[in-house]
């Protein structure tokens, strides 16, 4: 364990390292106990360093067993090695071989950092400070060096041995039970991207051929009986491939591509060089186990490691600090090829959903960063929703700032400029500005101040001028460290919706607006179009241009016209979306009576538009959800309150379309055997949104309905939807439909996951009960990240009413889990903890028991450096 209160790293303080590594060789002696690692590391001054510095490599509960230099035995005195650094206070040359030989046990591993064992499999994880669980060195992304990796193991235990890059030789190790492999990754790379697994494991061989040619080996290795259910995600990998080459230019640049799905992972993925290892959930799919949300997330997934080789591998990250080049430019093309194969405006409707959910919930709380943050005491608890998705954001506004052509130029030539290195936002944005001739100083604002934006509009017709004008203003609120802030570019993307539902032409003096983008840069605008022969309505950052709060003042009657008419699609979505959330936030304000009679209209003609697809529907008439309600409210939220209000809405639209959403139910009957195409997927999504409509009220046949379509599916995702529509009701089918579901997939714990999921979202009071009899199930495990997150994770984050019980029963309880696990997984307890982020904004009581949970974690000694990190910013 880490010290509880390390100093914090600054970006500021930023140092290139004193010694770099050109080369290393590891020899990998693998034992459950007592894997043996001897490191040859090719070490050279840096001529950029301080003169005379000693070598100082980093390491973290290592047993050092040996040490050589140049091939002679090092004494004792010449060197200082504890479990968590290496100093060579005197080093011999400016060059020289350091050896060193470290013993690690993999099995003891719980922190799944490093070299650990997943069911009796050994795997690593490196990504951001694991490699120096394993050996010492400069562990950080700016040390770029080439690898050469030799694993040797006993052959019955570890018949498969895999490491980056190509296979050089393997072979058997005469007169032993044991065998070895040799892989040799010709491209420089940090340690963060180093990669082993042995085990056994069945493989899925394919192949692709580049579009110069290159002949690449592709392989998925699952446990062994689960080889057919990596289909999907070879598929998946083939078409990444493909895309990233005509989007960006990108082509694969080894002979093979190998990837490992693994049953214990703290996190979605990782994209170690040519063998990215993966959380089992994200590669293993068949129709009887996966969802549609199951196969969509494996795509973008599979997508998301893969385009990592360019951006993150080929160009990598000079610190931490620098995260988001890699992570928010690899969501945006992961997000840019998932709507590519699917529907552009679903995908972006569901992206957005996710970034409310997470980011504008996190950027409103006290654990609100930028999207490169300027200190960190863990640099675990950064990989967030902010770094990740509203990273994601920043990357496709300077993408609808600078057009098509321009992103393009601009993703060249920071391709061209940087492969090889180690890079950082600045370097980012040079590659945009020179290659566009745009100045990107203040659009640089969106990497450093933290926060949503709040733009409001006030939109004026003026008849007798023919213009229509738009009042702009900006603020970005205050968050942790950063009281004020500078007004940012923001590129708004709007339309002008004339009285036929058509777009007005959008002329400024005598320049027509170019795509619709208005870009803000100061606190106040205005924007005078001209031309404009009858008051339209306008339809503000249409496609969500900028991740933004847009306060418009728009009316419900102009809502419902937007809902009907936007060219827009996700502005359609948006309107409804508006209209819905007013009518929430008054019902839990004041427990106001609820009048929905203009939403109804709007999601029937919505409902009955045979134009629109089914995907779309199902997003336009789901209602937001209890967290952005609660985050729209901003303080004294009462969590009942909203849920009664949203209970209130939704039985209100249920009964009122009743009839068109049975025959939506009746009509969208599968023709065929399942597939996960989008296409069949919409069709599902809206089929089982009327499902759980007309069961809203628990009628007799509503629950009917849903308790015949658990038992008669043919697919996971038909079962589990009907499955989620009877838990929410007191019904004895509950109970019945819950323990048949067990009984048929209790072999299956990524399928247990949901049984667990679904039952501790229940908004009842005893959930809390039933979740802490779960853990006791024989199906838990608190060492599986996975089931930790499934269970109490999906408490603590998805059952806003339960976690927050005014009695503090669900705040205390999440808090004795975090402490329970955090000396054994520190980062997944981090995680669960960060389920108080937004603590604050819960009326009086609620808000002193979540305080109250805080404080006791916070107080806890022996803390990780993970957990205290998040209980005082938390509590901050
Ligand atoms: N780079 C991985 C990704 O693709 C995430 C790995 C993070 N792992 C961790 N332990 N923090 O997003
Ligand atoms: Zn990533």
């Amino acid at each position: 364990m880490r010290d509880a209160e390390p100093q914090p790293i600054r970006l500021a303080d930023y140092r290139p390292p004193e010694w770099l590594v050109d080369k290393v060789d590891l020899d990998f002696a693998l034992h459950p106990t007592q894997a043996r690692v001897t490191a040859r590391l090719a070490l050279r001054r840096n001529p950029k360093g301080t003169q005379g510095a000693p070598v100082i490599l980093d390491g973290d509960g290592l047993t050092l067993v040996r040490l050589a230099i140049d091939g002679a035995p090092l004494a004792g005195s010449s060197f200082e090695a504890g479990p968590d650094r290496l100093t060579l206070a005197h080093p011999p040359a400016d060059s020289f071989t350091l050896e060193i030989e470290t013993l690690v046990d993999p099995t003891a591993n719980t922190q799944l950092m490093g070299l650990y064992r997943s069911s009796g499999n050994y795997c690593t994880q490196c990504e951001p400070e694991g490699f120096r669980r394993i050996t010492y060195f400069p562990d950080r992304p700016d040390v770029l060096a080439v690898y050469t990796t030799r694993i040797e193991a006993e052959r019955e235990e570890a018949p498969i041995l895999l490491s980056n890059g190509n296979l050089v030789e393997s072979g058997p190790l005469p007169g032993t039970t044991r065998h070895y492999a040799v892989w040799q990754d010709p491209w420089p790379k940090p340690s963060y991207l180093f990669a082993l697994v042995g085990g056994k494991l069945a493989k899925v061989a394919d192949r692709f051929v580049t579009a110069s040619g290159r002949e690449v080996e592709l392989g998925i290795y699952v446990e062994e009986g689960k080889a057919e259910r990596a289909g999907y995600a070879m598929d998946a990998l083939k078409r990444s491939m493909r895309w990233d080459e005509t989007a960006f230019g990108r082509e694969y640049d080894l002979d093979v591509f190998n990837i490992v799905a693994v049953s214990d992972f703290n996190m979605g993925a990782m994209e170690n060089k040519g063998l990215n290892v993966f959380n089992d959930k994200y590669v293993l799919a068949s129709p009887q186990v996966a969802t549609d949300a199951d196969y969509s997330g494996i795509e973008g997934v599979i997508a998301h490691e893969y385009f990592h080789n360019w951006t993150g591998n080929r160009i990598t990250c000079r610190d931490w600090f620098q995260l988001c080049l890699k992570e928010g430019l690899t969501v945006f093309r992961d997000q840019e090829f998932s709507s590519d194969q699917r529907s552009r405006p679903v995908k972006r409707i569901a992206d957005v959903r996710a970034l409310k959910a997470a980011q504008f919930s996190e950027d409103s709380g006290p654990l609100a960063h930028p999207v490169r943050p300027q200190s960190y005491r863990e640099i675990n608890n950064f990989y967030t929703a902010t770094v990740y998705e509203k990273g994601a954001e920043v990357v496709r506004m300077l993408k609808t700032l600078l057009g098509e052509a321009g992103f393009r130029a601009g993703m060249d030539l920071y391709f061209q400029r940087h492969d090889g290195q180690a890079a950082t936002i600045e370097d980012f944005a040079a590659a945009f500005a020179d290659a566009t001739g745009r100045d990107l100083t203040q659009f640089s604002l969106w990497y450093e101040q933290s926060g949503t934006p709040v733009v409001t509009v006030k939109g004026s017709y003026d008849a007798e001028a023919r213009t229509y004008r738009l009042d702009v203003s900006q603020a970005v609120p205050p968050t942790p460290g950063q009281p004020t802030k500078a007004p940012m570019v923001i590129p708004l993307v709007v339309g002008l919706v004339g009285p036929n539902g058509d777009d007005l032409p959008l002329t400024l003096g005598n320049t027509v607006v170019e795509r619709g983008v208005l870009e803000l840069t100061k606190a106040e605008q205005s924007f005078v179009f001209t031309g404009i022969d009858a008051r339209p309505v306008p339809s503000l950052n249409r496609g969500f241009s900028a991740p933004v709060n847009v306060v418009s003042g728009l009316t419900a009657d102009e809502r419902v016209f937007l809902a009907a008419h936007d060219a827009d699609p996700f502005n359609r979505f948006d309107a409804l979306q508006g209209l819905a959330l007013g009518l929430l936030k008054e019902g839990a304000r004041a427990g106001a009576p609820v009048a929905p009679e203009a939403l109804i209209g709007a999601a029937r003609n919505i409902l009955a538009n045979t134009a629109l697809d089914p995907a779309f529907k199902a997003q336009a008439l789901a209602l937001p959800g209890e967290g952005e309600i609660a985050r729209e409210l901003a303080a004294d939220v009462d969590p009942d309150a909203i849920y009664a209000a949203r209970k209130a809405l939704k039985s209100a639209l249920g009964n009122a379309l009743a009839g068109d959403l049975a025959q939506t139910y009746g009509a969208l009957v599968a023709a065929g055997p399942f597939t996960p195409d989008a296409a069949s997927a919409g069709r599902r999504s809206l089929r089982n949104l009327a499902l759980d409509y007309l069961a809203v009220t628990a009628s007799a046949e509503g629950i009917a309905r849903a308790a015949a379509q658990f038992e008669q599916a043919d697919n996971m995702t038909d079962r589990l939807a009907a499955l989620a529509v009877l838990v929410q009701h007191d019904v004895p089918e509950r109970e019945r439909a819950l323990a048949a579901f067990y009984e048929r997939f209790k072999a299956d714990a990524l399928v247990i996951d949901k049984w667990f999921i679904l039952q501790a979202q229940i908004a009842a009071s005893d959930t809390l009960e039933r979740v802490k009899g779960l853990m006791a199930h024989p199906a838990f495990s608190l060492g599986n990240p996975n089931r930790v997150r499934s269970l109490v994770g999906a408490f603590a984050a998805g059952n806003p009413t339960q976690f927050n019980r005014p009695d503090g029963a669900g705040h205390a309880f999440v808090a004795d889990v975090v402490l329970t696990l955090d000396p054994k997984n520190p980062q997944v307890a981090s995680r669960l903890l960060s389920s108080f982020k937004t603590w604050r904004q819960l009326e009086p009581v609620r808000r002193a028991s979540a305080e109250a949970a805080l404080r006791r974690v916070a107080d806890t000694p022996g803390l990780s450096a993970d957990v205290s990190d998040i209980a005082t910013r938390a509590l901050g």
